[in-house]
């Protein structure tokens, strides 16, 4: 097969390149380990910047987005049993939308195949060969039959745990690393939301964070250890635990409801440059990792594919490939802003094991002045909402 640009990973990040590229007459191919159902029912984010919903909307697959997904001005941030709402409209004039990441994943689908794209699902043994030259090539097994893609370029969008990052030859990366001492356990449940916007909760028995899908589906998340053993949590026991966490002065209490789903996410940064090596490029979860506190990662891989898909056009469009060159040092700017917020929320609302008295006061003094300076929730508001894309 032949193809302009190969596309390793159906997550956010190869099908945004996809059909940006088709949008801008490249062809390319993607190529994803598991199966179609398996993409669309994989439950992750939920919470979309302003950006990347507008460039949803301006690649015509923001329709069932803007019916079903959920516009939130602002979040409440609660610690010593109140809360406290930081506006995002009126302190950036920007908002944020709840609408789950598999239902992305869905739209990006049916819009790549109704346009003529091509997506193999749950194929093999994947390698990436020659990208040092100007000919790479994707090999991989389908149905048991061995394939090659012959293309001009190879986007890595295949996660974290993919193989492209580590095809590059090891002496020419350099990683930057932290892992948490801590997880976050998280349930979908069928229950209407508690609260009209999503709950960051600071609380001395761990963090607890209130989030929705829909007017009928509540997300919740719960701290708890790295190596936490989900069969010690039974339904029961995560309910107590959250209405624990959750409770205010009022004393209103959370509504329950069965338990659809329950995972642990380990929680780490991690960055790797240069994001680039020959005419391979690595975009989204493949290239960085935030911690989930800040709601980035899908956002994240968006924006690198923004910038990802200009380069190309502009290089198939003119022939100039200065953008490309440039890939990863411009992609890295927002990804370490990105990093260094995400960081400090996470830093602000965990408990860390073995931490005394000075970092819960330090933490208590930070929720203290982002819930009563302007200033400072102005600072959060726009990290939040997305900082403006180049
Ligand atoms: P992925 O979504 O991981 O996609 C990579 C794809 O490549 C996958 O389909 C995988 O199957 C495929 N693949 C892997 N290896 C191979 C291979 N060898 N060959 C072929 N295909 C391969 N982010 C936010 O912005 N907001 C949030 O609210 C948020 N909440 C989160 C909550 C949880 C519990 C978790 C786990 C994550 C959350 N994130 C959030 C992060 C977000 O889900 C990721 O950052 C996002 O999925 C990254 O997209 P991606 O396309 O780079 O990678
Ligand atoms: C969700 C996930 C996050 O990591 C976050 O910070 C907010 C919301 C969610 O899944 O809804």
């Amino acid at each position: 097969m032949r193809t302009q640009v190969g596309i390793v990973g159906a997550g956010p990040a190869g099908l945004v390149l996809s059909h940006l590229l088709h949008l801008q007459g490249v062809e390319s191919i993607v190529i994803e380990a598991r199966s179609r159902q398996h993409c669309e029912q994989r439950v992750r984010a939920g919470v979309l910047e302003q950006g990347t919903v507008d460039l949803l909307i301006e690649m015509g697959i923001g329709d069932r987005m803007r019916e079903e997904g959920l516009v939130h001005d602002g979040v409440e941030i609660r610690f010593n049993g109140r809360g406290h709402r930081i506006d995002f409209k009126e302190l950036t004039g920007r908002s944020i939308t709840i609408y789950a990441q598999q239902e992305v994943v869905k739209d990006l689908i049916a819009a790549r195949l109704k346009a003529g794209g091509q997506i193999f699902f749950e194929i093999a043994d994947v390698s990436v060969h020659d990208f040092d030259s100007a000919a790479p090539r994707i090999r991989f097994y389908d149905n048991g039959e061995p394939q090659e893609i012959s293309c001009d370029f190879i986007a890595g969008c295949d996660g974290f745990h993919g193989v492209c990052r580590p095809s590059i030859p090891a002496n020419s990366l350099t990683v930057y690393e932290r892992v948490f001492p801590f997880a976050w356990l998280g349930i979908l449940a069928a229950a209407p939301p508690s609260s009209e916007e999503l709950i960051y909760c600071y609380h001395e028995r761990g963090f607890c964070l209130h989030s929705m899908r829909t007017p009928e589906i509540t997300r919740l998340y719960l701290q708890c250890a790295p190596d936490e053993d989900l069969a010690q949590w039974p339904d029961e026991r995560i309910w107590e635990e959250l209405q624990r966490r959750l409770t205010t002065s009022g004393g209103e209490r959370l509504t329950e409801g069965p338990i659809l789903q329950k995972s642990i996410t380990g929680m780490r940064s991690f960055v790797v440059e240069p994001m680039q090596c020959g005419r391979l490029y690595l975009a989204g979860d493949a290239a960085h990792i935030v911690p989930p506190t800040g709601a980035k990662g899908l956002n994240l891989a968006v924006a690198d594919i923004r910038i990802l898909a200009g380069a190309l056009s502009e290089f198939y469009r003119i022939g100039n490939s200065h953008p490309l060159d440039r890939y990863s040092e411009t992609c890295l700017k927002r990804v370490w802003l990105v990093q260094r917020f995400a960081l400090w929320m996470t830093a602000m609302l965990h408990q860390f094991p073995g931490n005394d008295g000075f970092e819960e006061h330090r933490q208590l003094a930070d929720l203290d002045y982002l819930t009563s300076s302007r200033a400072a929730a102005q600072t959060f508001a726009e990290n939040y909402v997305g900082l403006p894309t180049t």
